[in-house]
């Protein structure tokens, strides 16, 4: 399967340590932060080294999986994940979630929302029947994309990440998603 796509204002494309810049200014920014693991913003830079190093065991083993940098016009705007979510209580599951983290800069271009149509596809391709965002049940900048993406809402489950989270699916059989 391709490690790069393209969309039409998008490149999804594998990430490395060229990017630890991007992606320590990324989660540096509390804004974006705040809505990821422990939630506080990073403040080495080696933070970031980590995270770009650990990106592949994130992914597993499927080959459609990845963490994926995407960029406009050749220049890193956010990042888009297609990857099996961490079990609560670390149980057995084969669940596979879309997620996304984009610059603040970036936000507010419909960028999330193109990126993850590509990787919905991509998801849909390989064979997934179903698809999961996990987001913060306070994160409706997160749970909006969510909706335009054309996802049902599941309300709050605690199946990933131990902990209490909002979650959507979207099932291979309800099609690609909504057109807005
Ligand atoms: C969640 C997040 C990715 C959403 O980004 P976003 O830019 O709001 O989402 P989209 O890509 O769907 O863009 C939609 C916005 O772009 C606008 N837009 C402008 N041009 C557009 C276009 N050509 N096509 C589509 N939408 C467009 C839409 O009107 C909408 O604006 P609104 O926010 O004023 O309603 C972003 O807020 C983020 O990175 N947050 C921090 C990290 C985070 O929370 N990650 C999720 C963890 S679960």
């Amino acid at each position: 399967m391709d490690a790069t796509i393209r969309t039409e204002r998008l490149v999804l494309r594998r990430m490395g340590l060229d990017d630890t810049d991007f992606l320590f200014d990324l989660f540096s920014r509390p804004e974006v932060a705040r809505w990821s693991g422990a939630g506080k913003p990073m403040t080495e830079r080696a933070q970031a080294v980590e995270r770009i190093e650990a990106q592949p065991g994130r992914a597993g083993d499927h080959p459609a999986c990845g963490v994926f940098g995407v960029e406009v016009g050749e220049e890193l705007v956010g990042m888009a994940l297609l990857v099996p979510p961490p079990s609560s209580g670390g149980g057995a599951r084969d669940d596979v979630e879309i997620g996304w983290h984009f610059h603040p800069d970036a936000w507010g271009h419909g960028y999330a929302t193109e990126a993850a149509r590509a990787l919905v596809d991509r998801g849909f391709s390989a064979g997934f029947e179903e698809l999961y965002a996990v987001t913060d049940p306070d994160n409706e900048r997160s749970q909006a994309v969510c909706r335009r993406l054309g996802m049902t809402d599941l309300g709050l489950r605690d199946d990933w990440y131990d902990t209490t989270t909002r979650a959507f699916v979207l099932a291979a059989a309800s099609g690609r998603g909504s057109d807005q």
